[in-house]
């Protein structure tokens, strides 16, 4: 029988061990090194490596409650998650000891899984400030984007008030999209999304990564969290990561891992990770 942890990486890739993921070729975007993080006293995340580069894609796997958004959310900088020990390297520069917003205006955006509402702040004065930031995008092509993803009628409206859960994923894109941030963290992106939406949202997520162009031209990179792979029919990660209570596994091709899973779950990952190889 076939393990996961035989899953072999695209070539060109060299995966060292199961923790440690090295990439070869262009520059790295970000460089996760043995990141152990916890919350309130708890561990949550276990020596955890990953280096993303320039215009890659890495989606990534893993149970319910395995750790999936204390990563996403510990590289945007929430406090809340503890670093304690490892660091976090972004263009080169260690950003595991700065505040969010640094690392927002450095080129990091974040999708949430469960976006917060924001009363009394309207959805298009969000978008004119955050346009402001980084620039590179016009008000205008805001208003396009919004058409394109059903959310004109939207604007006017308080962040995510009363928004159904596929209408806070768009608006979670539209917001990434004003940032214009160069590195983008997805948290499950396709969770709560009809199928009548999902396209709008695959899309959308293809205009941020821009789909289309080979991979050293691509306009960012991105870690996006999938739990059930809807997204994959849409957007074409470069490789997918299993993470496993606290600890990165399997690195490999994204649809090989993703039909695994869909197969045998993870608690068949869990047995071949015990095994050894
Ligand atoms: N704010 C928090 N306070 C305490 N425990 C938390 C908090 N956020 C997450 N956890 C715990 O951390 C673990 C990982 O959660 P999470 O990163 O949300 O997992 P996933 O996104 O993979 O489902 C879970 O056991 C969860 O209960
Ligand atoms: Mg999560």
């Amino acid at each position: 029988m076939r393990r996961f942890r035989d899953i072999r990486p695209q070539p060109g890739r060299l995966v060292k061990s199961l923790s440690v993921c090295y990439t070869l070729g262009m520059g790295s975007m970000l460089e996760i090194e043995n990141l152990a993080v916890s919350i309130d006293g708890k561990r949550i995340l276990n020596d955890v490596s990953l280096s993303i580069e320039e215009g890659e894609i890495t989606a990534l796997f893993g149970p319910n409650g395995s750790g999936k958004t204390t990563l996403l959310k510990t590289i945007m900088g929430f406090p809340t998650y503890k670093v304690e020990s490892g660091r976090i390297l972004f263009k080169g520069a260690d950003i595991t000891a700065i505040p969010m917003d640094e690392r927002s205006r450095k080129g990091i955006g974040i999708a949430f899984q469960t976006p917060p509402v924001v009363r009394g702040v309207k959805l298009r004065d969000m978008l004119r400030i955050t346009i402001g930031k980084r620039g590179a995008v016009s008000e205008e092509k805001i208003g396009e984007y919004a058409e394109t993803l059903n959310l004109a009628a939207f604007l006017p409206r308080d962040i995510n008030q009363g928004f159904s859960g596929g209408e806070m994923k768009r608006s979670e894109l539209l917001q990434l999209l004003a940032q214009n941030p160069d590195f983008i963290l997805l948290d499950e992106p396709d969770s709560g999304v009809d199928l009548e939406n999902i396209h709008l949202v695959g899309n959308s997520i293809n205009q941020l990564l821009g789909k289309g162009r080979v991979r050293e031209k691509r306009l960012r990179s991105a870690l996006i969290i999938t739990h059930a792979g809807y997204i994959l029919d849409y957007v074409n990660p470069d490789r997918a990561c299993i993470l496993l209570e606290g600890s990165i596994r399997c690195i490999g091709n994204p649809r090989d891992i993703l039909r695994e899973i869909r197969e045998k779950g993870y608690e068949e990952c869990v047995r071949c990770l015990s095994l050894t190889c």
